[in-house]
């Protein structure tokens, strides 16, 4: 199996994790479109979903699913569904790979638990061969590079992306992520950051992961 096909197993094994009827949260990327694709070839029943992105939101209204926004919602969604770049074996994660790291952790937030899709090239000992996401305010670009440079990390700017809030992404490379609470801890006290792509705070509680031999489920 291709990478590709490994990413559709692990979208078709999330529909089991969707409650009949619920609102359920929905993340971005190329697995997350093989689960909302899923949703819609086998006619899940749901009342609608929280989207964390408007690639996800359009793939959701054109399949006929219907978009809510946080604020329409009575109490918290039971299940969130979505990739990572990184998973380690406590269920946190580096994600962000696809810029939309501010809006996944404030779906993530609002949900009982996150179902990580992921194929088995995302499980990694220890977190940060991936570089780390961070959604920063313009102007506080250099500050935030340097902080992550004392670090011994190397931030540069995702050149020609600017997220679905207006603003850019670093990528932080050479980083060795031991303690991935910590660093989100540190990182979210830095004036300028939006978002860090750590979700340790927001980890996994289960992970569908796509190998050659068939989904594995992870329970963290
Ligand atoms: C987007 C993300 C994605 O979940 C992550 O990049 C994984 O993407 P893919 O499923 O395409 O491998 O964090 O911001």
């Amino acid at each position: 199996m291709n990478q590709d096909e490994l990413k559709a197993a692990v979208g078709r094994a999330a529909l089991a994790y969707v409650p009949a009827g619920a609102v359920i949260g929905v993340g971005t990327g190329s697995t997350v479109n093989h689960f909302i694709d899923a949703l819609a070839s086998h006619g899940v029943a749901l009342s609608g979903a929280v989207s964390s992105s408007l690639q996800s939101t359009q793939r959701l209204l054109a399949h006929g699913i219907r978009v809510l926004q946080p604020g329409e919602l009575e109490g918290r969604l039971p299940v969130y569904i979505d990739g990572a770049d990184e998973i380690d074996p406590r269920g946190c994660m580096i994600k962000g790979g696809g810029a939309a790291l501010t809006r996944e952790k404030i779906v993530a937030d609002l949900a009982e638990r996150f179902v990580c899709i992921a194929d088995v090239s995302k499980q990694v000992p220890v977190l940060g061969r991936y570089p780390l996401p961070v959604e920063v305010i313009e102007m506080a670009a250099p500050q935030v590079a340097r902080r992550f440079a004392a670090l011994g990390g190397d931030a540069r700017l995702r050149m020609g992306v600017v997220t679905d809030n207006g603003h850019p992404i670093l990528d932080v490379h050479g980083l060795h992520i031991e303690d991935p609470p910590a660093l989100e801890t540190e990182v979210n006290q830095w004036p300028g950051v939006v978002t860090v792509g750590i979700f340790a705070r927001h980890r996994a509680r289960v992970c569908l992961l796509g190998t050659p031999a068939g989904v594995r489920t992870l329970d963290f």
